[in-house]
């Protein structure tokens, strides 16, 4: 795996010379965000050796470089899941290879299903925790010693710090913000409620199909993690409406500017 990342760091930094300093994952539907930034240059994931390569609509796929204000970033526009077929080392692949291009702090985003009733469709929660039991690890297999340790400490995945800088953004942007726990099953399928009863037992707010993986990993190799999950639908048995792919994306659109705001803020802030 490390050989395998090695190879892409190296077809990325032949095409490239940029350091960033901000790594930023865009959800679905959010990706437009990228669109609005000072592009330096873009690379599509498919002209990278050995990279992972999304097929989901509205998932363009490829990294943006650019500056957000002052700050240099590199931007996932689409990223990779669980399943679509990939191993989980494989859909964190991008994420450590943001971190080894010297990102060394990201900002992880996603489209979620609120299961805490008192959310709604549109609102934005601040990641305070993930749970990943549903999922396997993608840090199982051989250890990447290079990357981290074994057995990685995860007492504080998203940073208090970077906790308090979003906390102050939204409040600035004069943003409603909920904050929460994300829990990542694996898809396709959205859950059923009696999942959804158990995502509610354990302890979750949001569910959805990433993000969590991209934050352990990101977390093993000793970058510092914030996340903000756009609620685009509730999750099943919480609302009487099927839930369909259509209302995710049009919730996401509807936000999308005051999601740009926030984001902006945060980025510059963290
Ligand atoms: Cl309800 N579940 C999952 N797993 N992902 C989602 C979602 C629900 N809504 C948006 N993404």
């Amino acid at each position: 795996m490390y050989k395998k990342l090695m190879t892409c760091l190296e077809s990325v930094k032949k095409k490239i010379d940029f350091k960033p300093e901000v790594a930023l994952v865009l959800g679905s539907g959010l990706g437009d965000f990228a669109d609005g930034i000072q592009i330096e240059q873009t690379i599509d994931y498919s002209e990278i050796e050995g990279f992972p390569v999304s097929t989901v609509k509205g998932h363009k796929g490829r990294f943006v470089f650019g500056y957000v204000e002052n700050t240099p970033v590199v931007i996932m526009q689409g990223r990779v899941h669980y399943y679509e077929g990939y191993t989980m080392s494989d859909v964190v692949l991008p994420t450590r290879l943001m971190g080894m291009l010297g990102a060394k702090k990201i900002l992880l985003t996603n489209a979620a299903g609120g299961c805490n009733p008192a959310y709604k469709p549109g609102d934005f929660m601040m990641i305070t925790d993930h749970i990943t039991t549903a999922v396997p690890s993608p840090l199982i297999g051989p250890n990447i010693e290079e990357l981290g340790v074994r057995f990685p400490d995860m007492s504080e995945v998203y940073s208090k710090r970077l906790r308090d800088v979003i906390r102050k953004c939204a409040a600035e942007c004069g943003i409603e913000l909920q904050e929460g726990v994300y829990v990542q099953f694996t898809g396709p399928s959205y859950e059923t409620p009696a999942e959804i009863r158990l995502a509610q037992n354990w302890g979750a707010d949001a569910v959805g199909m990433s993000t969590a993986c991209e934050a352990m990993a990101a977390r093993h190799m000793g970058m510092e993690i914030c996340g903000i999950s756009c609620i685009t639908n509730m999750a099943a048995g919480l609302s009487k409406e099927a839930l369909d792919h259509k209302e995710v994306q049009e919730t996401a659109d509807r936000v999308a500017k005051s999601f740009k705001e926030l984001v902006t803020k945060v980025i510059v802030n963290m």
